[in-house]
């Protein structure tokens, strides 16, 4: 039996995060993961790998493709399937080793084995052979995470059903993969098998894809991905599927119902969203409840249970690494009585594509429904010198204003490496910033920075550029 200050059940970016913090805290720290290497969903399964994979297929497909050759570079490559995996799979070792490394640098003890709550301060751990350990703690995290929401009669068997952890180590490259869900995994995983040379076709629910991303920036994004060649099936559910060892056949309705058309596919992906992982867990014994959704419920990342808290995919939000961490920060500077604080206003969203798609705060939709009065102002990258001379012009940059104090309320993008740009409206969000306070800054000439610029220029039709 060992004693802590703080037990965190889960190793994912929430329980990593949350135990590194603990440590630099001076509190006495356990982690408990049951997988074979830290880093949760995020680095084994998710994000990290899924970024290798994108990487690398996109410079596969401008090698392939007219990319290179309107350079003037001229190669005859070859896709090495195996090699492609080989180094994502070799990322992602080093990375999780890296967890490991910081653990032991912070001086927090990763708990090899599965965690239940036997009480409450007590966590038994089940380790691979079977052998329990009982650990007593004043307070316990959980950070347990989330797994891929089921399809009723669309079993999943990662052989040709795959879920995405399957779809991130598949061993050839589809001749038509049927992608269930227009959401973040669906085009992410399905842009990579793409460019790898699958046919794709999406199937979607809704009648627009990556629903809750502003409307104008999604279908900017969708009409990019058409144009690469992915087929959308929008308003449209798949009922049932058949899978044999060579493919499968997919029944595929209108939404609203109506005549069933026949889809054959030789892999399919769903990627229909996620739900909160709690299997295990031990909950009724310290009487936490899940709500409908099978999610826990926090106030300030405490349970209705005293010593019991609860942060990242587990818990309300959106399912992303970077709010698993922030909510590991916060809720460990409350444990130890100062003040933590998650803006859930401002946190960034990506998706990984090609153009990509990165925002930050309200979309105009929102703003709409809240009858907020606001200005835009708008920027393509067509009139970025940098985006035109890299010959990737996609895409567009909205920042979404308060028509009274200029105050930035939300910020969409699509376009060339928006993912690394959009950190800086988050940043001037966080202080309250105005469109004004960017379109005075100096950006550096030439980058696709300006364009955030101009079109914060833009929110009073100053911009220069276009
Ligand atoms: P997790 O990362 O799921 O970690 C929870 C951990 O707890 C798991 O390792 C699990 O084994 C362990 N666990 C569960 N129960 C127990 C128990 N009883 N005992 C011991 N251990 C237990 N987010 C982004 O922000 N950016 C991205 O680019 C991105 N890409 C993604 C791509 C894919 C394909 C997927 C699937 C997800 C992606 N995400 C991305 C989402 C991101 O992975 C999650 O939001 C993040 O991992 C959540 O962190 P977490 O710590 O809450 O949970
Ligand atoms: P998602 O919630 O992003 O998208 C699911 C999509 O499936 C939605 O468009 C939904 O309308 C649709 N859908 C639901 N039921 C359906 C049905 N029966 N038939 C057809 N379509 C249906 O979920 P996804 O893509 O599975 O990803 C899960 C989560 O993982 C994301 O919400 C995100 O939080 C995280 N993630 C984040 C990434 C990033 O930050 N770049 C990358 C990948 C995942």
């Amino acid at each position: 039996m060992s004693s802590y200050d703080v037990v965190i059940i889960g190793g994912g970016p929430g329980g990593y995060n949350a135990a590194i913090r603990a440590g630099q805290l001076g509190l006495k720290v356990a982690c408990v993961e049951g997988r074979e290497t830290l880093g949760g969903t995020c680095l084994n399964v998710g994000c990290m790998p899924s970024k290798a994979l994108l990487h690398a297929s996109e410079l596969y497909e401008a090698a392939v493709g007219a990319e290179f050759k309107n350079l003037g570079i001229e190669v005859t490559p070859t896709l090495n399937l195996a090699q492609m995996m080989k180094q994502k799979d070799e990322s992602v070792s080093a990375l999780t080793k890296g967890i490991e490394f910081l653990f032991r640098k912070n001086k927090a003890d990763w708990i090899k084995g599965w965690g239940r709550i036997a009480g409450p301060g007590k966590v038994v751990v089940t380790d691979s052979q079977g052998t329990e350990t009982e650990l007593l703690t004043k307070d316990i995290i959980i950070a347990t995470g989330s797994e891929p929401m089921p399809l009723p009669g669309v079993e999943v068997d990662n052989k040709r059903i795959l879920d995405s952890t399957g779809a991130l180590s598949l061993p050839e490259v589809p001749k038509h993969l049927v992608v269930i869900g227009a959401g973040v995994i669906g085009l992410e995983l399905g842009s990579v098998w793409r460019r790898l040379g699958s046919q794709v076709t999406v199937v979607e629910y809704l009648d627009r894809i990556c629903p809750g991303t502003d409307l104008e920036a999604g279908k900017t994004l969708q009409r990019s991905l058409s144009k690469q060649g992915i087929a959308f099936k929008l308003s449209s559910k798949v009922t049932a599927a058949t899978a044999s060892e060579t493919g499968v056949q997919l029944s595929v309705e209108p939404a609203a119902g109506g005549a069933v058309e026949l889809i054959d596919a030789d892999y399919v992906l769903v990627s229909i969203g996620r739900r909160p992982y709690t299997k295990g867990l031990g909950l009724e014994s310290v009487g936490l409840e899940t709500d409908k959704r099978g999610m826990l419920e926090n106030k300030h990342h405490r349970t209705p249970v005293q010593g019991i808290w609860v942060i990242g995919d587990v818990t309300s939000g959106p399912m992303l690494a970077h709010k698993a961490e922030d909510e590991a920060i916060a809720c460990l500077e409350q444990i130890v009585g100062k003040a933590g604080e998650v803006n859930y206003n401002l946190i960034p969203n990506v998706i990984y594509t090609r153009p990509e798609l990165a925002s930050v705060g309200k979309t105009e939709e929102q703003l709409k429904s809240e009858g907020r009065a606001y200005k835009a102002g708008k920027f393509p990258f067509t009139a970025n010198s940098r985006a035109k001379i890299n010959h990737e012009t996609e895409g567009f940059v909205k920042v979404l204003a308060d028509e009274r104090t200029d105050e930035i309320l939300g910020v969409h993008m699509v376009g060339p490496s928006v993912s690394e740009m959009i950190a800086e409206y988050c940043v001037a969000m966080e202080f309250s910033a105005s469109a004004e306070d960017i379109a005075l800054t100096c950006h550096p000439h030439p980058t696709r920075s300006e364009a955030l610029r101009q079109a914060a220029m833009n929110v009073d039709g100053k911009a220069m550029q276009a």
